[in-house]
């Protein structure tokens, strides 16, 4: 499964990502830096209508977004392994209690700590396509 789209058109790219992705936990995107990794990620959240950001404290690369759906206050996890020297680092910022949670989580730079990811991630790849095309993608792995 794959979407090419301008800035202009992200959030519808982004509702229709989250009905392919229905169901999934955990979501690995891969990208090279400034591919929009983020900014996808930021319109994923816009869909799901979050409400606050909480920056974690220790090492700043988990940001927790809430928001409520059917009526059920649930959460995000934004995490951006990009600064982390090794997986100790990450175990001790609290990485794999977000991803083996009940919670969504949005990963950047998954390569960066590849043994943590639970068996079911689903992985995602983030391309430049000309100026202004990202093309998004589903690897089906
Ligand atoms: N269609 C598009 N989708 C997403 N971003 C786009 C698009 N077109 C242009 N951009 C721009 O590309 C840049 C993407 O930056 P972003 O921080 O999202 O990348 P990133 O993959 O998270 O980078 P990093 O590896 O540094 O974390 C932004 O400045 C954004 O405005
Ligand atoms: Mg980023």
């Amino acid at each position: 499964m794959e979407w090419r789209f301008i800035l202009d058109d992200i959030q519808a790219t982004a509702k229709s990502f989250w009905q392919a992705a229905a169901g999934v936990r955990v979501f690995a995107f891969h990208g090279a830096l400034g591919a929009g990794k983020t900014t996808f990620i930021h319109a994923l959240c816009e869909e799901k209508k979050v409400k606050d950001v909480i920056s974690s404290p220790t090492f700043s690369l988990i940001n927790e977004y809430l928001f409520s759906e059917d009526g059920v206050e649930k959460k995000i996890y934004h995490i951006d392994l990009y600064r982390l020297k090794d997986e100790e680092e990450a175990r001790l910022a609290g990485v794999e209690d977000c991803l083996y949670s009940d919670h969504i989580c949005l990963v950047e730079w998954p390569e960066k700590s590849p043994g943590l990811f639970p068996d079911d991630t689903l992985h995602v790849s983030i391309e430049t396509v000309g100026n202004q095309t990202r093309l998004v993608r589903i690897r089906e792995n």
